[in-house]
């Protein structure tokens, strides 16, 4: 009898052990997310499962709020926001770049270049704070920043109503959206900020997989999502649908620049930056708030010996990643990247 419960136990390990081989980690991953293997994160960290691209909560309403998102779009494409009239949200925001603009750091007003890179809006309505330092509480608050930014629009809230007010077509999209002529600050960035929240990442291939198509995905995205989960440790911080815990960490990129620090004036924030949501990030690059990494092997490099200057977070440690298993990270990074959507531009009005 005790014979045999060893036997069975040693024979259990070993279809265990195979079970973690290619073919094998198809089926388990195969299985509704709930059902995978344990991922490997630290004490005390909060997680989710990654899992189907979620719809922003203003899909619901999408209709009803069909007129301001109309005029929120219009804004965020119209120079006249700007002081010099040449540029507008769209600038740095641009939809063929997965709402990015693909620089290393933002080229703004009069040619001044900005001191952080440009970050998508793809999916921003699921972040509790807004840029990379987390200075903002929401998007509505946010939008009034780049149009004072001496560094992005480089204008006045006044000078651009009293703009808005002079061209007619606005007072008709105002009055559509909120039932009256009145154009004013507040209107204005809450238009923007209801637009914004209907911009999200397309389904990508790792979302077509999760709803049953097997073949959405190669063996070595597989084993990449394998290693994300597990030996990579990515989901100390990158977890949930978005790959977001929506906190603020120091990964060891922080540079010079003090982060969080400026906004809590905590010492443990210093150079820490808000955990980016890495949907469609083989599309974001440069990658960073310096935007100073251009090279994702190199990021993951990066992770990998944890060789980092002092300060970084606790949940980052040398990881042992083989050549092999590099490149598998890095091709579930691509899985979970998907082109931006065909995007019709608004027309502006006169
Ligand atoms: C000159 C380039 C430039 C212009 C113009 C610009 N932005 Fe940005 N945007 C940036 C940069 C750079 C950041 C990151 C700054 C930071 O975090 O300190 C940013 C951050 C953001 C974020 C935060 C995203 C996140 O994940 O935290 C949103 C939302 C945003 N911009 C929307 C807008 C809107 C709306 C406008 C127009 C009113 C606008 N931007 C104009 C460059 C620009
Ligand atoms: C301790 C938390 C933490 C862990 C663990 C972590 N990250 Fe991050 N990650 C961050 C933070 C915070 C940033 C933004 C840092 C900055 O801009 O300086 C970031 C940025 C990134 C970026 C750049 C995204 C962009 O839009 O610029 C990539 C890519 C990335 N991480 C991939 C990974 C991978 C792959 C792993 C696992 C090997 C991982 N991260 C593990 C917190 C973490």
């Amino acid at each position: 009898m005790k014979k045999y419960s060893i036997i069975s136990l040693v024979s259990a390990l070993v279809l265990f052990c195979i079970s973690f081989t290619n073919e094998n980690l198809r089926s388990i991953y195969s299985r509704p997310p709930a059902e995978w293997p344990k991922p490997f994160v630290d004490d005390g960290v909060q997680w989710k499962e990654l899992g189907m691209l979620p719809e922003s909560p203003v899909e619901k309403y999408k209709d009803s709020l069909m007129h301001i998102i109309k005029l929120g779009k219009t804004l965020f494409f119209d120079t006249r926001l700007s002081g010099s009239g040449k540029i507008s949200c769209a600038t740095c925001h641009q939809p063929e770049l997965n709402w990015t603009d693909a620089k290393e750091k933002s080229i703004g007003h009069e040619g001044a270049i900005n001191k952080r890179n440009s970050p998508t809006i793809q999916n921003s309505w699921f972040y509790n704070r807004l840029f990379w330092d987390g200075r903002s509480a929401d998007l509505q608050d946010q939008a009034f920043a780049p149009i004072n930014s001496e560094t992005e629009m480089h204008s006045e809230m006044p000078d651009v109503i009293r703009k808005l007010r002079k061209v007619n077509g606005y007072k008709e999209l105002f009055k559509k959206a909120f039932g009256d002529e009145k154009i004013d600050p507040d209107r204005l960035t809450e238009a923007i900020a209801v637009f914004e929240k209907t911009i999200v990442s397309r389904k990508s291939r790792f979302d077509e997989f999760l709803e049953g198509s097997k073949k959405a995905l190669t063996n070595s995205e597989i084993r990449g999502l394998h290693l994300f989960r597990t030996k990579a440790k990515c989901m100390n911080c990158h977890s949930g649908p978005l790959l977001t815990d929506n906190l603020f960490h120091n990964s060891g990129f922080s540079g010079t620049d003090e982060g969080y620090y400026k906004i809590t004036h905590l010492e443990e924030d210093r150079g820490k930056f808000k955990t980016p949501s890495l949907r469609d990030v083989m599309k974001t690059g440069p990658w960073m708030h310096d935007g100073k990494q251009n090279n994702m092997l190199q990021i993951i490099e990066k992770f990998n010996t944890g060789d980092m200057p002092v300060g970084k977070d606790k949940l980052i440690q040398p990881l042992g990643l083989t050549k092999r298993e590099k490149t598998d990270l890095l091709a579930f990074l691509q899985a979970i990247s998907a082109p931006p959507l065909e995007f019709q531009k608004p027309v502006l009005p006169d």
